[in-house]
């Protein structure tokens, strides 16, 4: 079940949201679109943080995201994208027109049957589902540290209780999965800037944002990777899911289950982890 609150809470986040958030990197983008297509579909597109790097690799991009004020960040930075207005539950696009839909960071979002047969409607046959998410890398402390003051509902695993599996769609086969490791360097401030962009902190009350806000600048005092330092080195995770549009619109199982590539280097974790990771990181 979708919370509608946390879902609307990005429609006025827009320029922090563009400033603070990290992007994709190059390979998952190429993960999900591994040759040129006609025309792309970035749903839950947001200001435009994915779509950046749909527009070499696709003659037609659209972008839709409910945000009004996040579509008009992507709009001034990639003018030559169709940005429309509209929601994964009702696509502002025809039958067959896209020859790929793109998801980033912004499934969990979505009211899922309704949403994948709007996906599937609006794919040509044989087309692809390409899901992403940015994850916190385990092995970093300070950020997990960090990610469990916005996530606080998140299990020591990384997972978030009574949620559902999300492995198989309705009218999707699951074809395989990557894992991008790499890094960025933020500052200080802009890292704690980031996490005012996240969905619990942009849904709390003030002096709820200003305890989470403290809680994570405590946690950068007192780790000794970050104590003392203005440049932080962060390490991310990039979990990418490509889906093939079924012949049919129910669950389809998986012909090649293991079906999993990591690239990058090995995290050591299972499908099932990473997709308890990608639930936990509601952001
Ligand atoms: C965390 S942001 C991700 C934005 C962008 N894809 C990115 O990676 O930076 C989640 C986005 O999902 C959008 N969203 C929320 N509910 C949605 C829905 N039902 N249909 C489509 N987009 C939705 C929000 O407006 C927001 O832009």
């Amino acid at each position: 079940m979708v919370d509608e609150a946390l879902a609307r809470s990005f429609r006025g986040a827009g320029e922090d949201y563009h400033r603070y958030r990290p992007g994709f990197p190059a390979a998952a983008a190429q993960a999900m679109l591994s040759r040129p297509v006609e025309a792309v579909l970035d749903l839950g597109a947001g200001t435009g943080k994915l779509t950046v790097q749909l527009v070499q690799r696709a003659r037609r991009v659209i972008a839709v995201d409910p945000s009004e004020q996040m579509l008009a960040v992507l709009r001034a930075h990639l003018p030559n994208v169709d940005a429309r207005v509209g929601t994964a539950e009702r696509i502002p696009v025809g039958d067959t027109e896209v020859d790929a839909v793109t998801v980033a960071q912004a499934f969990h979002w979505f009211e899922r049957e309704p949403a994948c047969a709007e996906i599937r409607r609006v794919l040509r046959p044989g087309g692809t589902l390409g899901l992403v998410w940015n994850r916190t890398d385990p092995e970093c402390s300070w950020d997990l540290a960090c990610h469990r003051i916005a996530h606080p509902q998140a299990t020591a695993s990384g997972g978030e209780e009574g949620e559902e599996q999300v492995e198989q769609l309705p009218g999707f086969v699951f074809a395989e999965r990557a894992t991008f490791r790499w890094s960025e360097t933020v500052s200080r401030a802009d890292y704690v800037r980031r996490w005012q962009t996240v969905s619990t902190f942009l849904a709390a009350d003030p002096a709820e944002r200003a305890r989470m806000t403290s809680a994570v600048e405590q946690v950068l005092a007192t780790d000794a990777a970050t104590r003392g330092r203005e440049q932080l080195v962060l390490p991310q995770l990039t979990d990418v899911f490509v889906y093939r549009r079924a012949e049919t619109d129910r669950v389809v199982p998986a012909r090649t289950p293991g079906g999993v590539s990591l690239v990058g280097s090995d995290v050591g974790a299972t499908a099932e982890e990473i997709m308890a990771d990608v639930r936990a990181d509601r952001s």
